[in-house]
């Protein structure tokens, strides 16, 4: 397994609408275990391709994942995998719950959701399947299926809100680097 590099806002790849894949092989399933492994190490519930630099329509998932106290890393849980993921259904009703983010490190907010959704993608294997999926995991699900849009999770967040986070970020880096 390989420890995939992180891309950061305002890294350009987050912000572009990543590719359709087209061609399901070993070297793909390689890099979506890789992925995997990235997210765990860096204790994401989920991780989107283009946040490993790569602009196609994947992403990964782990919302039942446990930390171990002996290691200090993340158990596998539930791992998901979705290549080409759509959104075929939503709810009216919608959800806050407190969203962050790998690419935005270190910050969170409010981000409003559907409450339910329903996502058609290809796994592993290229077949088409289904899932539905409500609360925690549908929030997870529109977070990571939004990075393959260009979309994150302070796009949703008003101008003002937006740039005191962004504001936060800076800071926090600029400390870090000191
Ligand atoms: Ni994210």
């Amino acid at each position: 397994m390989t420890k995939l590099a992180l891309r950061e806002y305002p890294d350009p790849i987050l912000h572009q609408k990543a590719q359709v894949v087209e061609k399901i092989d070993d070297a793909l399933r390689t890099f979506l275990d890789d992925m995997l492994e990235t997210m765990y190490l860096d204790h994401g519930v989920g991780l989107a391709a283009p946040q490993v630099g790569v602009s196609k329509r994947m992403i990964v998932i782990d919302a039942e994942q446990k930390d171990d106290e002996q290691t200090g890393l993340n158990k596998s849980g539930n791992p998901m995998f979705l290549i080409n993921p759509e959104i075929i259904y939503h709810s009216e009703e919608t959800i806050f719950y407190c969203e962050g983010c790998l690419s935005v490190p270190g910050q969170s907010a409010d981000v409003e959701r559907y409450q339910k959704i329903k996502v058609r993608y290809q796994d592993k294997s290229g077949a088409v399947k289904e899932i539905e999926a409500e609360d925690y995991l549908a929030v997870v699900l529109q977070h990571e299926i939004d990075h393959l849009d260009g979309i994150l999770y302070i796009d949703h967040l008003s101008r003002l809100k937006r740039n005191m986070l962004l504001k936060k970020l800076e800071k926090s880096r600029a400390a870090k680097e000191q």
